[in-house]
Formats: structure tokens, C-alpha cells, sequence
């Protein structure tokens, strides 16, 4: 038998792509002295998180022993929080590395190689990795509207032997929503699938089906702390399920990878509930406001229910590009199939948006068809 020289990757990972982590910081970090970044790519809260979070982690760290012990193992404590904030039992709630590692978890733990999948598209680009890593290759689902409810859709594909659905509600990066009575009537015509639904972007909009949790065994619901909570540094997301699903996820969970200053900077994180609701206030309001200003300038905006914007250009690689000699960095999303000419702007507090707008107008002078629409 003859033997490769070097070791082999599995078969589902040989043909992948890395995924195409585009970071910013760097950019930021070599910015000119004086130049106030505006960093809007990757939708995390535009603000520091709660001061909470930060006295929190400095007490903890006051104690010597805090970090060569592991952390609570069980994340008990943020779990009894995160009850008291979803309505969810607490046996129903499993912390993890992030959403992502919910979402990781979740394909590591139902999918096999082959399995049918079905995805709302457009959608979030790691989940088909953690997809494509088990052996499948999800179908996707788009309504002829990309910013209508896509459950027409999603049913239309549905087959007898569909595994799993997985969508983002509020979606990344449309904002769409799917209301929790389409969520239902889903999972109630269809007990032996899975239904993956993604709410990251939940507290933007307020619309959740986390109600449905106790009522339906194929439901699964993510969220994160790395949006509005305020802490995408310290890597903490949660998923809520039926008994039964979180028996099958606690097999592969493992309770370590959950760190201990990400457990309490989330426990005081969501525990500042005035904080949240003022930052939500705040994004709302920006949002509204920075529409408004763009479409004065012309441009084809589109406010989501998200904590991002839209904006629809003839010209997307030029609007990035000049962005960043400003100092402020947003994602192209144009390459996604249907989304030709959509760049992507996180939204921060409304001064934010305002400094954003001064640099908008400052490039609009160098290139005045910067915002021109889209045409086709
Ligand atoms: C829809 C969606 N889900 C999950 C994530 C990942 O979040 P986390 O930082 O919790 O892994 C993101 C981040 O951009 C997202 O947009």
C-alpha cells in the first residue's frame, strides 16, 4: 500500500477554503496618529461594554488564585442569569465558546456525511463551514424578495429527510426577520428536522422564538454576547433547546472551553439590563439618523433590524477602499449571490454615525460618485 508523505486532512476539510477571516485591526493599528478609527466590519457593539463588565473582571483578577483554577465548569451562575433574561429553564441552556461553538456543536452533533440541509440565503458564512466540516453540502433557500420573510421558501425545499434548518433572525447581513409563528408552523409540519435558528442580532430587533423552546423537541435557538452584550473579545454565546436535543449536545460540549473572565465579564454583561437597553436606544436612533443622511446624499440605504445598515452602490470596491484612507471600515458584501452592490455598515452610537458622515462628505468632495446607486 503505498502511503502519502505527508499526513492527510480529513476528506471534508481537504477541499474547504479558509475561512476568509478579513480583520481590520491591524489597518487600525498602523492608523496615523490622531485618526479616531471607526471600526464598523464586523458588527460588534461600537462602544466599550458595560463598566460592569470591567469591575467585574478586575475584582476577579484580584484574586491570585483565579487563574490557574479552571472555570466553573457548569457556568452555573451566568446560566441562572441567562434564565432569568430568556424566560428559558436553566437545564436548557448550555454556555458556549461563542456562538459559533453552539453552532459547531449543534452540526458536530446532528449532522452526517450526506445529510440534507437547508440554509435561508443569504446567510452567515461559518455555519457552512461547520456544515461542509461533517460532510455536507447545505442547499440553500431564497425567497424572490431577499429582504421578505423567506419561510415560503424554506418550506418549498423542505424534504421528508431535510435534517436540519439553520437561519439567522434577524439574518446577516439582510436583517431579516422570521417571526416566531413562521418558526412554529415550521417545526410543528416538520418534527423530524432541525431547526437551527441564529439570534445574534436578537436584541436589535426584540423578536425571539426562544417562547418555542419548551413546546417543540426539533427547535434549537443561539445568541451571543458578542453583538449588543458587548464582549466579542471574550468569546461567550449560549444555545436553548428541548431536554432532549441538550442531552445529545452535552455528549460533545466541552464544559472547559466556556473561560472564566469570559463567564464573568457575561454575567455582569447581562445582569447591566439598563445599559443594554439604553445602547439598543442608541443604535436604534443612529440607525434612523444615518439612513436619513445617506439617502440625502443620494444614496440607496437600507436601515435592518439588525445593528447594521446597507448601502447599495455602483461602485462597492471603491466605497471600502475610500473608506478606509478615513479611517473607518465596513464590509463589502457584494460577492454573495444576489447582494451585487451591498456594503455593509455596523451601527454605532449616533456621534458615531455623525464623525461618519463628516468623512463621507469629505471623500464625496475627491469622488462624487462614491454613493451613486447601483444599477444593475
Ligand atoms: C449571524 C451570526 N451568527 C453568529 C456569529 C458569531 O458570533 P460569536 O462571536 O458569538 O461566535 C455572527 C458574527 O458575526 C453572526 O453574524
Amino acid at each position: 500500500m503505498s502511503m502519502p508523505e505527508v499526513p492527510r486532512p480529513s476528506g471534508f476539510v481537504r477541499d474547504l477554503a479558509p475561512y476568509d477571516a478579513v480583520s481590520s485591526l491591524s489597518a487600525i493599528d498602523d492608523l496615523p496618529d490622531g485618526v479616531v478609527p471607526l471600526k464598523l466590519d464586523w458588527n460588534e457593539s461600537a462602544i466599550p461594554p458595560s463598566p460592569k463588565v470591567i469591575e467585574s473582571i478586575t475584582a476577579y483578577l484580584g484574586n491570585s488564585h483565579h487563574l490557574n483554577w479552571y472555570s466553573d465548569l457548569g457556568a452555573t451562575r451566568l446560566r441562572l442569569a441567562l434564565a432569568d433574561y430568556s424566560g428559558v429553564g436553566v437545564d436548557n441552556i448550555l454556555v458556549t465558546n461563542g456562538s459559533d461553538a453552539a453552532l459547531s456543536l449543534v452540526c458536530g452533533s446532528y449532522l452526517d456525511p450526506g445529510d440534507d440541509v437547508v440554509v435561508v440565503w443569504p446567510t452567515y458564512g461559518h455555519f457552512m463551514v461547520f456544515a461542509r466540516a461533517r460532510g455536507v453540502e447545505p442547499r440553500t433557500a431564497a425567497g424572490e424578495d431577499l429582504f421578505a420573510s423567506p419561510t415560503d421558501a424554506v418550506i418549498k425545499e423542505l424534504r421528508p429527510d431535510t435534517k436540519m434548518v439553520y437561519f439567522a433572525s434577524p439574518n446577516n447581513p439582510t436583517g431579516v426577520v422570521i417571526p416566531p409563528e413562521e418558526v412554529s408552523r415550521m417545526c410543528e409540519s416538520h418534527p423530524s428536522t432541525l431547526f437551527l435558528v441564529d439570534e445574534a442580532y436578537y436584541e436589535f430587533s426584540g423578536i425571539s422564538s426562544v417562547g418555542l423552546v419548551g413546546q417543540f423537541p426539533n427547535l434549537v435557538v443561539t445568541r451571543t454576547f458578542s453583538k449588543c452584550l458587548g464582549i466579542a473579545g471574550l468569546r461567550v454565546g449560549y444555545l436553548m433547546a428541548g431536554d432532549e436535543v441538550m442531552e445529545n449536545l452535552r455528549k460533545l460540549h466541552n464544559p472547559k472551553s466556556v473561560n472564566s473572565l469570559g463567564q464573568i465579564g457575561a454575567l455582569a454583561a447581562i445582569q447591566d439590563r439598563e445599559f443594554i437597553d439604553s445602547y439598543i436606544e442608541e443604535v436604534r436612533r443612529a440607525g434612523r439618523w444615518l439612513e436619513a443622511a445617506l439617502g440625502s446624499r443620494g444614496a440607496d440605504a437600507r436601515i435592518t433590524n439588525a445593528n447594521f445598515i446597507l448601502v447599495r452602490v455602483a461602485d462597492p470596491g471603491l466605497l471600502v477602499s475610500a473608506l478606509e484612507t478615513e479611517g473607518v471600515f465596513v464590509r463589502d458584501r457584494s460577492h454573495m449571490k444576489g447582494f451585487a452592490g451591498y456594503v455593509r455598515i455596523t451601527l454605532g452610537t449616533l456621534e458615531q454615525m455623525k464623525d461618519l458622515i463628516g468623512r463621507i462628505d469629505r471623500l464625496l468632495e475627491k469622488h462624487p460618485a462614491l454613493l451613486q446607486p447601483y444599477a444593475g
